[in-house]
């Protein structure tokens, strides 16, 4: 099956990264919109407006699926994106969701949402964990976070007094923490840290990555393949400085099935 994967950018490659690992698709067209990144500070109508463009942009590919990696999208444009289309269109939130039901069946469960200030202020996390039952939900807009990780900053002091500035205030340890921004797993040791630390106590780290290929082997019921598959990478701005990330982020176990587009 040949399937798009969609990102406001770089970011989108921790989920291309466990899609890549668990073998699903054997054609994967990569779509990152560099040049317009980072939609999280951005309004509704602007996403809805680059995400239907993005479509646009897939349509010559005649991908079966589209796979909305990134999270600020998937909160406030997946609703127009499938009434735009007649593929499936899977994002990133229903699958968290699903991560958190499966694992966590204390409805008092203390969970942490951590997100753009866009995904945080669409409230589609919280709303959906309250729909399940989840009465202990705290979501915190924590952008700052993207810049930095861009930047190659996933460790040290900046990053310290970055989660200092945005966690002083809670009080109580999270049993979960929704990492409901492509780029958080890559600062995930350093958050694992920084709780362990403050609460001596360890938290289960939900990634959209790994949420998806679940969310995908259980719903579309997919398999893994046997061979490795073809990945082509795509940017609305620099296509290289894409595939670079993409080689350093992904290794070279992953990153020799791909080409630049
Ligand atoms: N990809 C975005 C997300 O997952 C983060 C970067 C941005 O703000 O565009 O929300």
């Amino acid at each position: 099956m040949r399937v798009g994967v969609f990102d406001s950018g770089v970011g989108g490659l921790s989920v291309l990264k466990s899609v890549l690992e668990a073998r699903l698709f054997a054609d994967i067209i990569y779509y990152g919109d560099t040049a317009r990144v980072p939609y999280g500070p951005k309004d509704k109508a602007t996403i809805e407006h680059f995400a239907l463009e993005a479509l646009e942009f897939f349509k010559p590919y005649k991908i079966e699926m589209l796979l909305v990696a990134c999270n600020t999208v998937s909160s406030l444009a997946l609703e127009v994106m499938r009434a735009h289309s007649s593929i499936p269109i899977v994002g990133v939130i229903e699958s968290g969701i699903l991560a958190i039901t499966q694992q966590f069946k204390d409805k008092h469960t203390p969970i942490l949402v951590l997100g753009t200030r866009a995904t945080i202020a669409s409230g589609q996390y919280a709303q959906q964990l309250h729909a399940h039952g989840y009465i202990n939900v705290h979501s915190l807009a924590t952008g700052l976070f993207v810049p930095l990780i861009e930047e190659g900053v996933l460790e040290g002091d900046l990053l310290q007094a970055c989660m200092q500035h945005y966690f002083q205030a809670i009080e109580h340890a999270p049993a979960a923490i929704i990492l409901g921004c492509t780029h958080f797993p890559f600062i995930a040791p350093s958050l694992q840290r920084y709780f362990q630390e403050r609460f001596k106590c360890s938290c289960i780290l939900v990634h959209s990555g790994d949420a998806i290929v679940h969310h995908l082997q259980e719903s579309h019921r997919l398999t893994p393949l046997t061979a490795p598959p073809q990945v082509r990478f795509f940017a609305s701005g620099d296509v290289n400085a894409l595939c670079i990330q993409a080689e350093a982020w992904l290794g070279s176990a992953l990153y020799p099935s791909c080409q630049n587009a």
